[in-house]
C-alpha cells in the first residue's frame, strides 16, 4: 500500500507553550518496501507516525492510502481502516500477565475472530517469528529480542497492509537489533508488506531501508534512495548522522567497521564507489594513465541492502593539469569525487 502525505501540520499546546511537532510534511511512501524516517530526538518522528497511522488527526494537510483520503474518515470507517495497520514500538507494549500466544491472539479477539481461526493464526505467527516453542511462555520470562518477536507476531496476526515500527530496535543490543531487522526484512519480502521504520539510528537505515526521509524540526530536510543519501548527503543533519555511523564502534554490524584509517593526515579527496564500481581496479589504472601518485589514507565498504558503497579517502599528487584529468577520469568511471574545501 502506498502512502501520500500532503503538507501535514500538527501543533501541540501545553502549559509551557505550543510546539509545532510536524511542520508541513509532504512525502510519497512507496508500497512494498521498508521506508525509513530518521531524525534526532524531538524531530517529530513519533508525532508524524501518529498522523500517518491515523492515531491522531493533523491540524492541516491530508493523508492518502493508495490514493484514497483517510485522515477524515468517519469513526466507523476509521476503526475498520485501523484494523489493517500493524504497529510495533520500542517498549514492546505487550501484556505481561498474558502468555506469548495470548498476546498474539489479543487483536484477533478484538476483531471477534473465530477461536479455531485464532488458534491457527497464532501458531502460524509464532512460527513466522521463530518462536514456535514459546507460545505458552509468560511474556515476563522472555528476553527483549523475543518480546519484540512476539510484538511483531501480534502486529502481523491481523494481516495488515502496512507495518509501522517506531524505534523498534532502540532498546535492543546490536546483535539482537541485527536479527530483528533481518526478520523484518524477511517478512517484508515474503508478504510484500509496506513497512515504515522510524529510527534515530543510521545503522538501522543502512541495514534495513531502501528509501529514507530525514526529519528535522518537524520538516523533511532530505529524502530518497538510501544509497544516494549515503553517498551524497546534502543536509547538515544527514552528514552528522553519517559521521557518527563511522565513528561508532558499537554499530549494528560490528564485524564490518565502515572506515579503517591508517593515517590521520591528508586525505583531500573522498572517493565513493557504488555497486559494481567497488570491484574495479580503477586506482591502479589511474596511476598508469596519468602522471600522478595517490596515497590512500582511509578506506572501507558499507553494505547496504540494495548495493555496497566503497569509500576511499586519498591524496592525489602531481601536476595540476594531470590531477584534474585524473579526477575527471574518476568521475567518468562512475565514481563520486568529493574534494575537501
Ligand atoms: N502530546 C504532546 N503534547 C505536547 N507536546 C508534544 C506531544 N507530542 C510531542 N510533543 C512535542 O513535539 C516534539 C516532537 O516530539 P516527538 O515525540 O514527535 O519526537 P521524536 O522525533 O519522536 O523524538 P524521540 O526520538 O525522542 O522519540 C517534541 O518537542 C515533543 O515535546
Ligand atoms: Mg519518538
Amino acid at each position: 500500500m502506498n502512502i501520500t502525505l500532503e503538507n501535514l501540520k500538527k501543533t501541540y499546546t501545553s502549559s509551557t507553550g505550543s510546539i509545532t511537532a510536524v511542520n508541513g510534511v509532504s512525502l510519497d511512501i512507496p508500497e512494498n518496501m521498508i521506508y525509513g524516517i530518521i531524525g534526532r530526538s524531538g524531530a517529530g518522528k513519533s508525532s508524524l507516525v501518529r498522523l500517518i497511522s491515523l492515531l491522531e488527526t493533523p491540524d492541516e494537510g491530508k493523508v492518502f492510502y493508495n490514493g484514497e483520503r483517510v485522515d477524515n474518515l468517519s469513526k466507523a470507517d476509521l476503526i475498520q481502516r485501523r484494523r489493517k495497520i500493524g504497529m510495533i514500538f520500542q517498549n514492546f507494549n505487550l501484556f505481561s500477565s498474558r502468555t506469548a500466544a495470548q498476546n498474539i491472539a489479543y487483536p484477533l479477539e478484538i476483531c471477534k475472530t473465530r477461536p479455531n481461526v485464532i488458534k491457527e493464526r497464532v501458531a502460524e505467527m509464532l512460527k513466522l517469528v521463530g518462536l514456535e516453542d514459546r507460545g505458552s511462555a509468560p511474556v515476563s520470562t522472555l528476553s527483549g529480542g523475543q518480546k519484540q518477536r512476539i510484538a511483531i507476531a501480534r502486529a502481523l496476526a491481523i494481516q495488515p497492509d502496512i507495518l509501522f515500527c517506531d524505534e523498534a530496535t532502540s532498546a535492543l543490543d546490536p546483535q539482537t537489533t541485527h536479527s530483528i531487522l533481518n526478520l523484518i526484512r524477511e517478512i517484508q519480502a515474503k508478504m510484500s508488506l509496506s513497512v515504515v521504520m522510524i529510527t534515530h539510528q543510521m545503522e538501522v537505515v543502512r541495514d534495513a531501508c531502501e528509501q529514507v526521509a530525514v526529519l528535522d524540526n518537524g520538516k523533511v530536510v532530505e529524502q530518497g534512495l538510501v544509497t544516494d543519501i549515503f553517498s551524497h548527503p546534502k543536509s547538515e543533519v544527514t552528514k552528522d548522522f553519517l559521521s557518527h555511523i563511522s565513528a561508532d564502534a558499537s554499530a549494528v554490524q560490528q564485524e564490518k567497521p565502515s572506515l579503517l584509517r591508517w593515517s590521520e593526515d591528508g586525505g583531500k579527496y573522498t572517493l565513493r564507489f557504488i555497486g559494481s564500481a567497488t570491484g574495479e581496479p580503477v586506482m591502479s589504472r589511474l596511476s598508469k594513465k596519468f602522471d600522478i601518485e595517490y596515497n590512500i589514507r582511509a578506506g572501507g565498504i558499507q553494505h547496504l541492502p540494495a548495493e555496497d558503497i566503497g569509500t576511499l579517502i586519498t591524496d592525489i599528487s602531481g601536476e595540476e593539469g594531470e590531477v584534474k584529468k585524473a579526477l575527471a577520469y574518476l568521475k567518468e568511471s562512475g565514481i563520486i569525487v568529493e574534494e575537501e574545501a
